[in-house]
């Protein structure tokens, strides 16, 4: 009989000892809710590819918030679907648009108690669903965007954003909207820069939930799923440029690039487990194909063990409800 020496599974015998061993924990602190807000009178509408999830009326979402900061997750991410589009997302810069009439209504009913967070790209108010301007050639105008990205974070700043989502993807757009915060008086708003954002067929119920009128696609600007090394490029440009935390999209298809992020970057890394990613984990889960509870706590804590701080989950009241609860026992 051979006996090892080397007994790695001393510290798997007991709960205790298991717990004692643990590398990586869950906080609901770390988790951020992406909400989606609609213009216009009527109730919530649910998303058909992302069961439990709802495009808000500024109503409803003040209730929602409301129990997401009793969950004591860490922020709201909210996106706009605005019922009118046009070639230049004129909705965006409206200081009575969707998006910024329900970040004041949010920001005034959470107060301190979460953070309140925006999306500043212009897909869902373009009429051409491209988180850009187009040149006369169709393609999309990154400088020309620049200037309606500066704009956007001087509305967005002024409705009580504390932190700007820059998930467009443009070239410089994070000294371009820097430099318009801190010329304007808005120094302590702070950037959230999607700094890996992959061109993923992994955003397709996104696209539902904001109605997106894209046809084609952004490869133009978001980075090719075959890339790792320019993902980390990408990175440590934003960091160069001012961004207060980079990110990574979508998130489990990604740690390696997380990983490599995580290990370079001297600010706070994020991931966004994206809509597809839920949608997957939902369907299987509805067909009896997985443990719904167990297969969203092991996707978010792998999140974070590959070296995410903070996670944009849209499971992150639930699964702030579930730690809350173990808490207590
Ligand atoms: C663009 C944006 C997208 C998502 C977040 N911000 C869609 C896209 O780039 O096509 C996707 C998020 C998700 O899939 O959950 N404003």
């Amino acid at each position: 009989m051979i006996t090892p020496v080397i007994r790695p599974r001393r510290l798997r015998n007991s709960p205790a000892l298991r717990r004692l061993a643990t590398e990586t924990r869950l906080h609901p602190s770390e988790f951020v809710l992406p909400m989606f807000v609609r213009e216009g009178n009527g109730d919530a509408v649910p998303i058909q590819s992302m069961p439990g999830v709802v495009q808000h009326t500024i109503d409803s979402a003040r209730r929602a918030v409301t129990e997401a900061a009793e969950a004591g997750i860490g922020g709201v991410m909210l996106f706009g679907v605005p019922s009118v589009r046009d070639a230049v997302g004129s909705g965006a810069t409206d200081p009575d648009g969707i998006l910024n009439a329900a970040t004041r209504a949010l920001a005034d009913e959470v107060g301190d108690a979460l953070s309140v967070q925006t999306d500043l790209c212009l897909d869902e108010f373009t009429d051409h669903g491209h988180c850009g301007v187009l040149s006369a050639d169709g393609s999309v105008d990154n400088d020309a965007t620049l200037e309606r990205y500066r704009e956007m974070a001087l509305v967005q700043a002024a409705s009580g954003s504390q932190l700007l989502g820059l998930s467009g993807m443009m070239d410089g757009q994070v000294a371009a909207v820097r430099e318009a915060l801190d010329q304007n008086g808005f120094v302590d708003t702070a950037v959230l820069a999607y700094s890996a954002k992959y061109a993923s067929a992994f955003y397709g119920p996104f696209r539902d939930a904001v109605e997106s009128t894209l046809e084609g696609d952004r490869r133009t600007y978001q980075l090719d799923p075959a890339n790792r090394r320019e993902g980390v490029r990408e990175a440590l440009l934003d960091i160069s440029e001012g961004a207060d935390i980079v990110m990574v999209k979508p998130a489990m298809s990604y740690l390696d690039v997380l990983s490599d992020v995580a290990a370079v970057s001297d600010i706070p890394v994020w991931a966004y487990q994206v809509s597809g990613e839920y949608a997957m984990i939902e369907a299987a889960a509805a067909h009896g194909w997985i443990d719904r509870r167990r297969a969203v706590e092991e996707s978010v804590l792998s999140i974070r063990r590959a070296g995410a701080d903070a996670v944009l989950t849209y499971w992150a009241v639930e699964l702030a409800t579930w730690l809350n609860e173990r808490q207590a026992r």
